[in-house]
């Protein structure tokens, strides 16, 4: 289950994926949690000291070991650098799996032990002014996009990503690869208005996007989100004294936390798992391909010198069944 937290800086989408991997772990479930956030926290939201976090492999650096990876045999590709954040995989192509080990998690993801578990954590890497800007080619959520796009993700096991709602998201395709987006929002009209963006798009992909109420405080806030996303609106977090505690350094027992917050994540997790039976893999398949010619035509064949639309192979659908070379 393919899972994203949107929203806009300091609405607290790392404090609550951190929150939601925990909770996770605790049950047992297998878990990758991915930063691509702007402002890389999540390792150091899920426990992890600044000499830790400093330490992590970027995801970004390893773009030419995930592309050699992925492309496997396929014969549509015919090397890494014609490889773009949204090629899809195809006949050949080498897919990626939760439990397994993998040349992509041995070189970017590390393990991390919580209460109950131990997940794995990939990071994208601190951003710079360039990918925030048109340089797709080398995008570091493009190394996100690409594992999502070449992932066989079953039940009962998550990848959780921490992401911003920009609009690098929006012109690849990446905020559909998701089985469920849950936009954080505090109770403000800034907080809102992220999220109409956000549904604008949404809407017309079929992306299930739930709203998360962060830091919402009484009677009014919750009157306040209610009013302005209706239904949308899955669940509130208030205060949390077992997040500040964490922040200080002071990490209490996942079990700690505090009982309507667990709640909330209880919530998450139910919502999470009822859109297992929304899937259908021939859409999320049609749809990465959409992205992918659209990527192409714009600036991908120009930049790799070569029909990237020729990449896509039109009898491959992504799906739990499908058989993948070792
Ligand atoms: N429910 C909460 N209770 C207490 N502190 C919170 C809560 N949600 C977020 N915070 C704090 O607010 C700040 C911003 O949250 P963060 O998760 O980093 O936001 P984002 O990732 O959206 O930028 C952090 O210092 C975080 O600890
Ligand atoms: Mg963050």
């Amino acid at each position: 289950m393919k899972i994203a937290f949107v929203g806009k800086g300091g609405s607290g989408k790392t404090t609550l994926s951190s929150l939601f991997v925990r909770h996770l772990a605790a049950t047992g479930a297998p878990v990758v949690a991915i930063d691509a956030d702007i402002n890389q926290h999540l390792g150091a939201a899920l426990g992890l000291d600044e000499a830790e976090a400093a330490g992590l492999p970027a995801m970004g650096e390893h773009l030419p070991l995930i592309k050699e990876h992925l492309r496997g045999t396929n014969p549509r590709i015919a090397s890494a650098e014609k490889m773009i954040k949204t090629t899809p995989p195809g006949e050949g192509s080498r897919l990626l799996r939760v439990r397994e080990d993998n040349p992509v998690y041995d070189a970017c993801a590390r393990p991390v032990e919580l209460d109950g578990g131990t997940v794995r954590l990939m990071v994208t890497g601190p951003f710079t002014d360039a990918d925030l800007g048109v340089a797709c080619y080398h995008s570091k959520t493009g190394a996100v996009e690409l594992c999502l796009n070449h992932l066989v993700d079953g039940r009962d096991e998550y990848v959780v990503v921490d992401m911003t709602a920009g609009s690098d998201s929006f012109a690849s395709g990446m905020f559909t690869r998701f089985d469920i987006t849950f936009l954080v929002a505090e109770p403000t009209r800034k907080g809102v208005s992220v999220y109409r963006q956000y549904k604008e798009y949404a809407r017309d992909f079929g992306v299930t996007l739930k709203v998360v109420g962060n830091k919402v405080q009484g009677p009014d806030d919750l009157d306040f989100l209610r009013e302005q996303v209706g239904d949308d609106l899955l669940v509130t977090v208030g205060h949390s004294d077992w997040v500040r505690a964490m922040e200080k350094g002071r990490p209490p027992l996942f079990e700690l936390l505090e009982d309507a917050n667990r709640r909330a994540l209880s919530a998450l997790h139910t919502a999470v798992d009822a859109t297992y039976e929304l899937r259908d893999p021939e859409r999320y398949t049609r749809q990465m391909v959409h992205f992918h010619v659209k990527n192409a035509r714009s600036w991908g064949n120009e930049r790799t010198g070569a029909d990237l639309v020729a990449q896509v192979d039109p009898g491959f659908v992504l799906g739990e069944g499908v058989v993948a070379p070792a």
